[in-house]
C-alpha cells in the first residue's frame, strides 16, 4: 500500500516513524507547507519521499496512493479533503475540529458519498467512543464531556478575554464554560477536536453538552465521557500525557491514528 500524509508536525513525525516500521507499506509521500520540516523525516526514513504542498504535486501523486492522512490543520481538512475525496481516495482526518462546521462537513461527506472514497476519522484524543458509537444503534439520553486543562491551553482565548477571566489569576480547579458543543468549539477554537469527534459519532453539536474546566495545579489533558442511553450507562476517563514537541496535543491521538491505519491496512478487525 501506499499513503500521503500531509503535515510533519507531532502527529505526522510519529506517524511517519510507525509506518516505515509497517510492512503492508512499501512507500510513503510526506508534505508540510513547512517543507524543510517534510524533508527532514524524508531524509531520516527511508520509504518517504518528500513531496511539494502544491495542489498540482499533491493531485498528481493521489493517483498513486491507497490513502492519505491529514495530520496538519483545519485549514488543510478545507482545502485538501475534497480534492482527495473528489478523485476517490481514502482520506484519515486528525483535525476533525474542521467538521465542527456545517459547510465545511456536508461539502467533505457528500463528495466522499459521491466519489465514493472513505473518509475516517480515529477516536484521537479520547476514550470511550466504541461504546458511544453501539449506544447510537438505540436512543441516546444524553452525552457529556468534561475535559480538564492547565491553564497553558487557554492562553490568549478570546471568550475568556470578553468575560474578563485571566486563567493565571486562578487559585483552584474553575468551570469556564458549560453548554452545547456547537457553542465550546466556537468560543474554544483549540479546544475541538475532541467535543467534533463525539458530537459526531453521538447526538450531534447541539445535544451534546460540555464543561471546561482548567486546574492551575497541574498542566493535565484529562476527558471524561459520561453517555446515558437505552443501553445503560458509560463513564469513560482518559488522561492523557502531552508531546513533548506539541504540548496542546495528546500522544494518544497519535496513536489512534496509527492503531487506525493499521486496521485500514489489515483484514482483521476487533472491537470495530
Ligand atoms: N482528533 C484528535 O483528538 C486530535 C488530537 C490532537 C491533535 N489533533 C489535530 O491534529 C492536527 C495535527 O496535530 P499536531 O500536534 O501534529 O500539530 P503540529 O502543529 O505539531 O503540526 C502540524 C503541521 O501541519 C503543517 N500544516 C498546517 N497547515 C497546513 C496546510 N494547510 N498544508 C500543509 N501543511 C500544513 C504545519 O506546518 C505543521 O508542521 C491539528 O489540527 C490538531 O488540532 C487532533
Amino acid at each position: 500500500m501506499r499513503l500521503l500524509i500531509i503535515g510533519s508536525g507531532a502527529i505526522g513525525t510519529t506517524l511517519a516513524e510507525a509506518i516505515q516500521e509497517m510492512e503492508e507499506f512499501d512507500i510513503f509521500y510526506i508534505t508540510d507547507k513547512n517543507e524543510d520540516r517534510a524533508r527532514k523525516i524524508a531524509a531520516r526514513c527511508k520509504k518517504a519521499k518528500f513531496i511539494s504542498p502544491t495542489d498540482e504535486s499533491i493531485k498528481a501523486h493521489l493517483k498513486n496512493v491507497d490513502l492519505v492522512v491529514e495530520a496538519a490543520s483545519q485549514e488543510a481538512v478545507q482545502h485538501y479533503v475534497p480534492i482527495v475525496l473528489g478523485m476517490g481516495v481514502d482520506v484519515l482526518v486528525m483535525s476533525v475540529g474542521a467538521f465542527a462546521d456545517d459547510d465545511t462537513r456536508e461539502r467533505c461527506f457528500n463528495v466522499a458519498k459521491r466519489k465514493g472514497g472513505r473518509l475516517y476519522v480515529p477516536s484521537g484524543a479520547i476514550c470511550g467512543t466504541d461504546g458511544l458509537h453501539s449506544a447510537s444503534a438505540d436512543v441516546i439520553h444524553s452525552v457529556e464531556l468534561t475535559s480538564t486543562k492547565g491553564p497553558k491551553s487557554f492562553h490568549d482565548n478570546e471568550y475568556l478575554k470578553s468575560k474578563g477571566i485571566d486563567v493565571n489569576a486562578l487559585k483552584k480547579k474553575t468551570v469556564l464554560f458549560e453548554g452545547p458543543a456547537r457553542e465550546a468549539v466556537q468560543n474554544f477554537p483549540k479546544n475541538v477536536n475532541v467535543s467534533a469527534t463525539i458530537s459526531l459519532i453521538g447526538i450531534g453539536l447541539d445535544k451534546t453538552k460540555v464543561k471546561l474546566v482548567c486546574d492551575p495545579l497541574c498542566d493535565c489533558n484529562t476527558h471524561r465521557l459520561e453517555v446515558k442511553g437505552e443501553f445503560g450507562h458509560i463513564v469513560c476517563e482518559t488522561d492523557n500525557l502531552p508531546f513533548p514537541s506539541n504540548p496542546a496535543t495528546s500522544y494518544l491521538a497519535a496513536l489512534s491514528a496509527i492503531a487506525a491505519i493499521r486496521r485500514i491496512a489489515g483484514n482483521v478487525w476487533i472491537g470495530i
